[in-house]
This record gives C-alpha cells, structure tokens and sequence, in this order.
C-alpha cells in the first residue's frame, strides 16, 4: 500500500512537474487550462489579454510571417519584427555586389527606401472556434480511412462554404490530437510585406553553423518588415498606394532585462512536434530514421564544404543550401543525443506501463483500447525497412542537382497541354525554374555528389529496393564512369541547352528528354520507389494514423487528471517558462544570460563565422551601449524554459506584463529532443534580448527613425 501511495504521488508529482514548462497552448484555451498556473508563475496579466476576439488583445500583435516563420507588430504603423534567418531570403533577394545586404546590412531610414517582396506574406488570426462535432459527424467505426477522410473532407468543404466571414477574410480547419479534434481559423492575409531593416549576416548569423542550436550564444538574429494594407487597412496585394497597416494591438517594449525565476512566455506559430508517440515508435526515429538522414547528410557536408573552402564563388552559390541540409543535420544529431541522455524511450514505457494499468482498472477501456500499443508495436516493425529506404530516396534526390532538372522536365512534360499559347506560360515557367537551379549549380560538386549519394543509395540497401538499371549499368562500369558519361554527354547538364530544347515543338522535346541517359536513370529510380516503397508505406501509414489517433483518444480518456497540450501543427499557440539556465553535462553550469563580452571573445577577424563589423567593435570598446547597456555591459541573448520548435523563430518574448523582452530564435543543443520528449532539466528556448535588438537599429545602424516608432515602457 505504502508503495502504491509513493507511485502516485511520484506519477502527480512529475506530471505537475513537467506540465509547469511542458506544452504548446491554444490561445482561446488559456483561460480555463492555464490562467491560474501561469499566474502562479509570476504572470501579471489575464488570459482575456492574451486572447479576445471583442478588442485588441496580444494575439492581434502575432503573424504568420509566410508560414515558416512567426513575427509582430512592433508599432502602431504595421512595424514588424522576426528574426534574421526568417527574413534571410528577402535580403538575400535584394543582394548584389554593388549591393551586398547579407554582408552589409539593409536599413531603410525612410518609407520611401523599404523594399518590396514578391510572394511574402503575413496572416493574422481573428479568431478561433472549435468545429469538432461538425466535422467527425457521419463518421463510424466500419469506415475504411479512405473513406473516413473523404467525408471529414466533405465537411470541411460545408463548414467553410456556411461560414460567416468578411470577404477579405480566410478560413482554415486543421485536426488537433491525431484527428480528435478539429479547429477553425480566421484569418487576414496581407500580401504587401517591405524590408525595412537587416543587421548585416555578421551580427544577424554571429557564429553560423558552429554556434547554431548551441548556447552560450552571441547572435542578433532579427530583421525587421512592415505590413501595408489598402486604404481601409484590409488585405491587398502589393500597390504603390497601399498604406501603412494599422494594427489592433502593438507590443510595449520593456528594457527591464530579465532575471533568473522571471515569468516568460512564447507566442508564435510551433510547425510540427510529436509528444504522443508510442516508445516503439521513438526507437524507430532514433536507431533507424534519424541515423539514416545523418549520415546522408555528413557526406554531401563533407562534400559541399570542400568545394565552398576552396573557391569563394561556390561559397556564394552554396551557402544558403548548405545552411539548410546543416540546421537540420545537426538538430538531427542533438536529437538523439538527448534522447539517449534523457532516457526517453524508457520514460515512454514507464508511461506505458501506467496507460496499460489504468485500461486494466475499466474493462470498458480495455475492451476498446486494449490492443492498440500491441499494434503500434508490430506495425512500426512492419514499416521499419520501407522507412530507411523513403529517408534515402528523400534525403539523397534532392541533393542532386541534376535530378531536380530532371524532376522539373518530368512535372513539365506531363503538364504540356495540346495549346501552344497555354503552354508558352509553361515554358516561363519551367525557364525560370531551371535558370534558378543553374544559378546555384556547380557540375564538378554536383557530379561528386551523384557519385557518393548513389554508391551509399546501392551499397546500403538491399538489392530488390534499388534500381535495376543503376544495378545494371553498374556491372559494366564503376559509378565514376557512369557519371563520367552523363556528366559530359547528357543534354541537361547545362541551361542554355535545355533552353534551346525546350524552345523546341514539345514532340521532340519529349522525345530527346525521354532518350536521355540522366533523365531514363531518375525515371527508374523514381519507379523503383514507388513501386517497391512508395506505395506500401502509404498504406501502411494510414492504419499507423488511425492506431495513432486511437491511442491519443485513450491517453485523454484514462489520464483525464492530465492536462494535455496537442501537438504544433502551425497553428497559433502560447509557452510559458521561466528564464533559467541549465546543467548540460556533471560538473558543468549553464548561465541564463549572455553579453557584448562574449561576442568579443568569440570575434575572429577574417574568420567566415565569427568576423564582426569594424563599428561594433568600436561601440563595444567605447562602451556606448546608450540606454541599452546595464552596468556598463550589453546583454544579448538569454534562456528559459519555454517549449518551442521550428516556426516559433520570430516568435516574440513577452514578460509577465505582456511586453516585448526577446525574439525567439533557437533551442540549446542538449535539448532539441523536445519535439519528441519534452524534458524541463535540459530543454531551453533561445532569444536575443530585445535590448541588444534596440541597440544595433540605434547605436549601431542609426535608424532612430524605426526607435522613436516604437512604444518603450519602464515597467
Ligand atoms: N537553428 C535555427 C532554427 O532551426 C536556425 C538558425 C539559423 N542559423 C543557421 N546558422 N542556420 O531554425
Ligand atoms: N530555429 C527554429 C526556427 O527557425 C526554432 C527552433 O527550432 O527552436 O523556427
């Protein structure tokens, strides 16, 4: 009895524990999930002024900033602030060498010099309602999930048709818990998004890929952008006449600083987690999904960074690719790291372990859930092989230039209509397409990858998965030869000559791509996939979501002393923690905050990732931080305890009152595992504190124009 007692109050003491730090909230639930705890941590406000569809509340001051990013309203003349990585592509768009904004920065000191861009957007959220009955409506237990989707589908299409909304408006419905639940969204998208401000990538990506998901940390990872709107303040796309937004809630900026214990929280848009997998299913991730995209991944690395060291050109063309395979190659990495530390697959069958008692206690739950982890298990082994070979086949193709040409023929030529006037939109198309490939493209890099990709793509699985012809063609020649040849003979390895083919009547344009070695290689491997995985993991992942939303329906059902959290899944949603540092390894301690001092330390003049501008170097040793700097020193980024993942960089840091103290950009290294399992001794979020912000707009880039825009407050 006595133990019995021990567990329980070990089992409460935990879940409290965790749920203190743990969770991506639903704003509209704040005030019946949430309120009393986050006051109880120190906030100062109520959920009323976080979420209220009848006035301006914070989430009025929240965007989507493309949908990969989160970013808010700094000013009451459609200011906005994100982080530098999310705005890279803008400046990056602008940048020439006469130019050069990702070297030296961009700051508009008037409206007149904001720039425009193409496709960027940002969406508001209006409001938020739960729709759960009217969509699993119809739906019963016989269904196949074929079926089960098409009429959840059918009621969606009627949901937003019967909806009121303004016509400037949009709507959304997204499932929450795996299908339990279903929310709709309305929102405002305005298209008509500037440039207004970007530090140069010396400050805005201090540290690059060494100090990425990594703390301590020095970086001033923010941009800045303004939301215009037509002349009612609603949605337009981008006009000369479009004005300024003017917004229903703009954040306050606090200079306070914060303190070890201090309230935060996070508001953005979280992308993707998954806390609700079952222990089989996160030993699938660690031993077999992750290690597979890691060691793809480290030998195009290897590749590109030898090339990119070696000429300056191909460091240019390469660098933003090269970023993107590194973030997530090294998250990748930190993830199973934490994972094993923090004993997460354990941790899941100790849960199990609990789920499975409590079905024992109600034979009802018993009789309807009693099977389901069973199935989970024997179904991820079922899946298990056909999952290393999809991660292949997606992490080796699209590192091949070549094959996206190739790619990009194939999607062509099947869209070719019989119209020649139709088609020559097409032919735009898929001319820019290809120019854009070629204008990151280096042939003797590409052909070094195709060599390497494709020897791990034979040698590592098994002979039924891979090509036949690859296969074939590999008994009379080594791969070196194989793409010898098509390196040198195949009519798409240069842009002019896919052009010129193009230009051509779309017969023989089909004809020649069709004959082609490069393109008959892709083909196969492509149908060599689908055939012998593509379509098996399909079917197999549709009774994993079907097992998987069964289990979350029993988790809410037997642990209904829990509070649970869904899922991100890009939707609007709040985190709360407080700002603490962390002990990543025995004997060592992390502290919460950094300062100007360690940018200095880490400075390497000449040095790709750690060079700092020549004026920042001159502030920091006059000390002239203005009214930014404390004690004679400059803070500039800190941690806490909030639950973030990608899409919350840009996300803004509020204090307890609400105002804006940091931009989210981050994670710590020991702690990326928390899109799987969310562990409070070691998962931090990182920001920069919106001092440092304020002093590189002010001290640093003397855009006090953008400064005297913005609402500073004392508390
Ligand atoms: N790790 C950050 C997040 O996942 C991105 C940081 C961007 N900087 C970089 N060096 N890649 O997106
Ligand atoms: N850096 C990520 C982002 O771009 C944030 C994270 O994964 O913590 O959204």
């Amino acid at each position: 009895m006595k133990k019995y007692l021990f567990q329980i109050f070990v089992l409460l003491f935990c879940s409290l524990k965790s749920i203190a730090d743990e969770g991506m909230w639903l704003p509209q639930l704040l005030q019946t999930l949430n309120e009393k705890q986050m006051k109880k941590m120190g906030m100062k406000i109520n959920a009323s002024d976080i979420y209220n569809i009848n006035k301006g509340s914070l989430k009025d001051a929240i965007v989507s900033l493309g949908g990969f990013c989160t970013a808010e309203v700094i000013s009451n003349q459609g200011l906005i602030l994100t982080n530098h990585h999310c705005g890279f592509d803008a400046v990056q768009n602008h940048s020439s060498l006469e130019h050069n904004y990702i070297r030296d920065g961009f700051w508009a000191y008037n409206k007149n010099q904001e720039l425009q861009n193409q496709g960027l957007f940002v969406s508001f959220i209006i409001s938020i309602d739960e729709v759960t009955n009217a969509i699993i409506k119809d739906i019963n237990n016989n269904m196949t999930e074929k079926e089960r989707q098409s009429v959840i589908d059918k009621n969606i299409a009627q949901i937003k048709k019967d909806y009121k909304k303004e016509t400037y408006q949009d709507i959304f419905i997204r499932p929450f818990f795996e299908g339990n639940k279903y929310f709709l969204f309305v929102t405002e998208t305005y298209k008509d998004v500037r440039l207004v401000g970007a530090p140069p990538a010396s400050i805005g990506n201090f540290g690059k890929d060494t100090d990425n998901w990594m703390w301590p940390r020095h970086t001033g990872d923010f941009s800045m952008f303004r939301i215009y709107a037509d002349k009612n303040n609603h949605p337009a796309e981008f006009s000369p006449e479009n004005i300024p937004y003017t917004p229903k809630k703009s954040l306050a900026i606090s200079l306070k600083g914060m303190k070890e214990g201090d309230f935060t929280m996070v508001f953005g848009f979280p992308g993707r987690t998954n806390e609700y997998l079952s222990a089989a299913a996160i030993k699938q991730i660690m031993m077999v999904n992750d290690p597979a995209k890691i060691k793809i991944r480290h030998e195009a690395l290897d590749i590109m960074k030898s090339f990119m060291t070696k000429d300056e050109g191909i460091k240019i063309q390469y660098a933003a690719k090269y970023a993107s395979i590194e973030n997530a190659y090294k998250k990748w990495q930190g993830e199973v790291l934490g994972l094993t530390k923090s004993n997460a697959i354990q941790k899941k069958l100790d849960y199990q372990a609990q789920f499975t008692s409590r079905l024992a206690s109600n034979p009802e739950w018993q009789s309807q859930y009693g099977k389901i982890l069973e199935e989970l298990s024997s179904t991820y082994k079922e899946i298990e092989s056909l999952t290393f070979a999809r991660d292949y086949y997606n992490e080796i193709m699209p590192k091949i230039e070549l094959f996206n040409v190739a790619a990009a023929l194939t999607s062509h030529i099947s869209n070719l209509g019989k119209d020649d006037a139709a088609n020559l939109d097409k032919n735009k198309k898929i001319n820019g397409k290809i120019d854009d490939i070629f204008n990151e493209y280096n042939a003797v890099l590409d052909q070094q990858l195709f060599e390497k990709l494709l020897t791990l793509y034979v040698n590592d699985q098994p002979k039924e998965n891979t090509s036949p012809l690859l296969q074939e063609l590999l008994t009379i020649k080594t791969i070196h030869e194989i793409a010898n040849d098509i390196y040198t003979a195949s009519v798409m390895t240069k842009a002019d000559n896919i052009k010129s083919i193009l230009a051509g009547d779309s017969k023989s344009l089909v004809d020649i791509i069709k004959n082609d070695n490069l393109f008959r290689l892709y083909t196969d491997i492509n149908e060599t996939y689908t055939n012998k995985i593509g379509n098996k993991i399909s079917s197999i992942q549709l009774n994993i979501n079907k097992l998987q939303r069964q289990y979350m329906e029993a988790q809410l059902t037997v642990f209904n002393d829990k509070v649970f959290y869904p899922d991100a899944n890009s939707t609007l949603r709040v985190t709360y923690g407080n700002v603490k540092g962390y002990q990543p390894r025995d004997g060592m301690n992390y502290d919460y905050y950094t300062y100007m001092d360690g940018v200095m330390e880490k400075y390497k003049p000449g040095d790709y990732e750690f060079d700092l501008p020549k004026k920042l170097i001159d502030l920091y040793t006059a000390k002239d931080f203005g009214r930014y700097g404390v004690d004679g020193r400059q803070p500039v980024c800190f941690i806490a305890a909030n639950h973030t993942t990608g899409g919350n960089s840009g996300s803004p840091a509020l204090d307890a009152y609400g105002n804006l103290v940091g931009l989210n950009f981050d994670r710590v290294w020991e702690g990326t595992m928390s899109d799987i399992n969310y562990d409070p001794s070691i998962c931090r979020n990182i920001m920069v504190d919106i001092r440092y912000v304020l002093f590189i707009i002010d001290k640093f880039a003397g855009a006090s124009n953008l400064i005297e825009e913005m609402k500073i407050v004392k508390k």
